[in-house]
């Protein structure tokens, strides 16, 4: 009746014989003992795998988007694969440049870049600019006119394409704050501008459409819009931006990498394109490497419905509370059990839309004190966590071959008062 689906998984998830789960050979029971929870635990093959598809999928110059996650750990091991990486802002730059990430591999993306982050871009020498605006073109001729070396630039286009995805999540739409609209002549405007200039080496366009795309005719399409600007100019590249989607919840599936490079690049040859082609996917490589491992500490059986509460919540996944996604939840202690009943699992935060699976499936036999988790929280949680509520911020392990390293270690109280000055 209903068990997790396998899919949902990391690639190195495995049931022991007592039908416990075990990610990188390390029982996460164990984990979640040894770290405390909630606990972010990654499948370092799992990352690694994915990488590796993506390069061979796209070839060399193809970034992971780092706001997926990031942490020192997780630039390193991109890198290690081959990965360049797009940061997109000052602080992104920073841990993927304190991390020792090559500063050519790294590109530059914000629809807002300051004076001083493109400052501290062209001072480490990255490889690309993504200039999304002629403000930020008039700041780049400032800082190579004060002595800072010309960058070689994309420039992002808006191709007025809609994604099937939430509306918050669309950024290739003609409405938007994002780069250089393509029907309005802006895109048009801001190439000559660039080709031009004598303080950017304009190397070719950047489109992204949107994020957490199941449907790879929204990139098809927009290839086909994009074509005729990105055939007329004759650019030496075109990314394509990032935005596959990934399964969340039993019933989903969606393309593979190698599947979304395969249309993505047919359909730039279709179109006579005959630029580099590369991409920056983020959530495709992280999202279902990674675990959450929280611990039941509350269940309220009420007549409308079960809560039951974990020592986490929107401040380590606020994706459910901003998007209203949805995610599975599971007992590792028992990983292929049925799951028949139905509760809500809630945070410790103080507000009621604080909810982590609205209407989550569980074994009947849940009880205080279980190691409760969620899979494919690798994109966009740790990353948009907060300590609201002054609740610490989880630890990050990275699992494999029977090792587990503490790659982010959890806040402190301590770190709750750190920058207080007054
Ligand atoms: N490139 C650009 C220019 C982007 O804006 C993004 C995502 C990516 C690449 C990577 O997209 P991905 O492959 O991860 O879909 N917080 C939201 C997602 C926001 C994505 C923003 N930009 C969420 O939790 O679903």
């Amino acid at each position: 009746m209903n068990p997790l689906p396998a899919a949902l998984l990391p690639d190195t998830a495995e049931v022991d014989g007592t039908g416990r789960l075990r990610i990188g050979g390390c029982d996460v029971i164990e984990l979640a003992a040894t770290h405390g929870t909630p606990l972010f635990v990654y499948d370092e093959a799992h990352l690694r795998n994915r990488c590796r598809e993506t390069v061979a999928a796209f070839g060399d110059g193809v970034a992971y988007a780092t706001k997926a996650f990031l942490c020192a750990a997780m630039a390193r091991l991109a890198a290690e694969e081959g990965m360049h990486l797009d940061v997109a802002t000052g602080g992104e730059l920073h841990v993927a440049l304190a991390a020792g990430v090559p500063p050519q591999r790294l590109v530059l993306h914000g629809n807002n870049k300051s004076l001083a982050e493109l400052g501290a871009a062209l001072d480490a020498g990255v490889g690309r600019i993504v200039v999304d605006s002629f403000d930020e073109m008039d700041r780049i001729d400032r800082l190579v006119a004060a002595g800072r070396p010309a960058p070689e630039v994309l420039i992002r286009v808006t191709p007025g394409v809609e994604a099937h995805t939430h509306e918050y999540l669309q950024t290739g739409v003609a409405d938007s704050k994002f780069g250089f609209g393509l029907a309005a002549g802006a895109a048009e405007a801001a190439v000559r501008r660039a080709a031009d200039s004598g303080t950017m080496h304009l190397m070719g366009l950047h489109a992204h459409i949107g994020s957490q795309v199941f449907t790879v005719d929204s990139f098809r399409f927009a290839i086909e819009v994009l074509a005729p600007f990105v055939v007329r100019h004759g650019l030496p590249e075109l990314s394509i931006g990032g935005g596959l989607g990934v399964a969340y919840v039993t019933g989903e599936s969606a393309p593979t990498i190698i599947e979304w490079a395969d249309v993505v690049r047919t359909a730039c040859r279709d179109a006579g394109i005959a630029a580099r082609v590369t991409a920056e996917p983020g959530r495709a490589i992280v999202a279902a490497a990674a675990v959450t491992l929280y611990t039941v500490g509350t269940i309220k059986e009420l007549p409308t419905r079960t809560y039951v509460a974990v020592d986490g919540g929107m401040s380590d996944n606020p994706r459910p509370v901003l998007y209203g996604s949805g995610y599975e939840a599971f007992l590792p202690r028992a990983v292929e059990a049925a799951r028949p009943r139905r509760v809500r699992i809630v945070g410790k935060h103080c507000e009621s839309g604080d909810v982590i699976v609205a209407n989550a499936a569980v074994p009947d036999d849940i009880a205080v004190g279980d190691v409760l988790a969620t899979p494919v929280t690798g994109a966009y949680g740790h990353s948009m966590g907060s300590n609201y509520n002054m609740v610490l911020r989880p630890a990050v392990v990275f699992v494999a071959d029977g090792n587990a390293r503490l790659v982010v270690r959890r806040e402190t109280l301590g770190d709750l008062t750190a920058r207080d000055i007054g």
